[in-house]
């Protein structure tokens, strides 16, 4: 078979472009869309003809003009898009951020419904189909992906009627009721950008269902086992739960900078047991509620205060949004009076970064853990939970997890908790200190053998071929 160009669309690069004082910074960007969707063009060799990778570098023409010499060297062709600042800020902060991202993680309260967003929203996708179409011909494969280009799939099929499109959504996709929160023509547009794809995926079954849903309820469309008949079209949607390279985090236990810093870590906690975590900063990420059950954990068994240290890490994100702004003050205050409240000269509760981590520290504190606590109030399906279980080649260490993220359905050995139920989360901290080495170990090998069995590349070639079968089936049908 003659091997495609692959056109690989998100929001964000994989690099990101810093312009400070004068001089540029190039970044990794951080995120689970970016780190899995790496890796799937690090191991597919040369499965495509080409590979180019769209999306937005957050700088001007001139400055990625200049950063571009300092790219690192990769597999794909870096294509990017250029958007006014304004119009970005509206599209970006505005409608992906203060509209869907709230909505699809159950927050109505904190959406906003701002036309001139909306406006911005369709005009950037507008930006990234007018690219795409410079370069994208019939037969080349689009791989749509997330929140932010809803629109685009259908947009695109217009002009060029036949690529081979996939639409990928990162985050949970909400239950009707809160869909249909939004107004009735930008609910319609959205669903029917999406269906310009061939195939649309989603992390778990209840975000597929909950898609199905609302498309017959918007658009009066049905399924027949996942497949919707539109127009001249099939449309196929199907449940493809990303996850990570399983090797990466496994094999690097034994890594000279990962076994340093885990030893740097035990000196430092003089025989404390460790609880850890790591989020980007969001309000969806429950790091306020994990810190209120930790403290009541440490009220309600006080045999355990100057025995255990928290480390916890939030990542910088998002911080031109006031809810954000404001929920990194609720952490720092939260954390500040557990310190001076709970603690005690001797002992600190909760040692605190607002900082992203470098692969060997991350690594060296997912190994050197005893407890690691992920306690999203929704999440679409949080790949530090199966992180944190590729790195415990030694089989120990337990893993505490909130049954609102997607992750919950495959690793359901976890000790798994609501966020919002303090007292009980504040339990199952102590049972996971006081967990024995045996049953650590059971729990770990049947989450680490799920992981093993299907990692990022599974996940990417999975949706590929389930994308050419459908575009097959499309042939058959017309
Ligand atoms: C989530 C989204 C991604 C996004 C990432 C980081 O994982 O699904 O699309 O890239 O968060 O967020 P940011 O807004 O910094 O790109």
């Amino acid at each position: 078979m003659q091997k495609q160009r692959l056109f690989i669309v998100s929001n964000r690069l994989p690099v990101s472009i810093l312009e400070e004082g004068g001089s540029l910074k190039v970044l990794p960007s951080s995120g689970g869309l970016v780190t899995a969707v790496n890796s799937f063009v690090a191991m597919s060799g040369n499965a495509y003809k080409d590979i180019s990778w769209v999306g937005v570098p957050g700088c001007s023409p001139a400055s990625w003009m200049e950063a571009s010499r300092q790219l690192p060297q990769t597999a794909f062709r870096y294509v990017p898009v250029m958007v006014f600042k304004e119009q970005y800020d509206h599209y970006y902060n505005g409608f992906a951020n203060s509209t869907l991202w709230p909505l699809c993680h159950y927050f109505p309260s904190y959406a906003e419904y701002s036309e001139e967003d909306y406006l911005d929203y369709l005009q950037v996708n507008e930006h990234f189909a007018e690219t795409l179409e410079q370069s994208c011909v019939a037969g080349d494969i689009v791989w749509i992906h997330d929140y932010h280009l809803l629109p685009l799939a259908a947009r695109l099929r217009r002009s060029i009627p036949g690529l081979t499109i996939g639409f990928f959504l990162h985050i949970p996709f909400p239950s009707y009721e809160l869909f249909r929160l939004m107004p009735r023509n930008w609910q319609q547009h959205l669903l029917e950008g999406m269906l310009g794809a061939d195939l649309v995926g989603f992390h778990t079954m209840d975000y597929a269902a909950h898609f199905l849903q609302s498309v017959q309820m918007v658009l009066g469309l049905n399924h027949d086992r996942n497949i919707i008949r539109q127009k001249d079209r099939l449309v196929k949607v199907d449940v493809f739960p990303i996850s990570i390279d399983y090797n990466k985090f496994s094999q690097a236990y034994d890594d000279i900078e990962v076994s340093t810093m885990r030893q740097k870590l035990q000196v430092q906690l003089q025989g404390r047991k460790l609880l850890f975590s790591v989020d980007r900063l969001d309000y969806s990420k429950g790091v306020h509620h994990r810190l209120k059950a930790y403290e009541c954990f440490l009220k309600q068994y006080p045999e355990y205060r100057g025995k255990v240290v928290f480390v916890i890490v939030v990542v910088p994100s998002r911080d031109g949004i006031a809810k954000y702004a404001e929920r990194k003050r609720m952490i720092d205050e939260l954390i500040s009076n557990i310190n001076s409240q709970v603690g005690d000269i001797t002992w600190q509760p909760v040692i605190y970064q607002y900082n992203a981590l470098a692969f060997a520290e991350m690594v060296g504190l997912y190994t050197a853990c005893d407890v690691a606590l992920i306690t999203p109030l929704r999440d679409g399906m949080n790949l530090v939970a199966k992180e944190f279980v590729a790195s415990r080649a030694d089989k120990r260490g337990v893993l505490v997890l909130s049954e609102m993220a997607g992750a919950a359905r495959e690793l359901s050995d976890a000790l798994l908790i609501n966020p919002n139920d303090t007292r009980e989360l504040a339990g199952k901290i102590k049972e996971a200190l006081e967990m024995d080495a045996e049953e650590q170990a059971l729990r770990m090998v049947q989450m680490r053998s799920r992981i093993a069995h299907y990692t990022v590349k599974d996940w990417a070639e999975d949706f590929m071929s389930e994308l050419q079968q459908i575009k097959v089936r499309q042939e058959q049908y017309q």
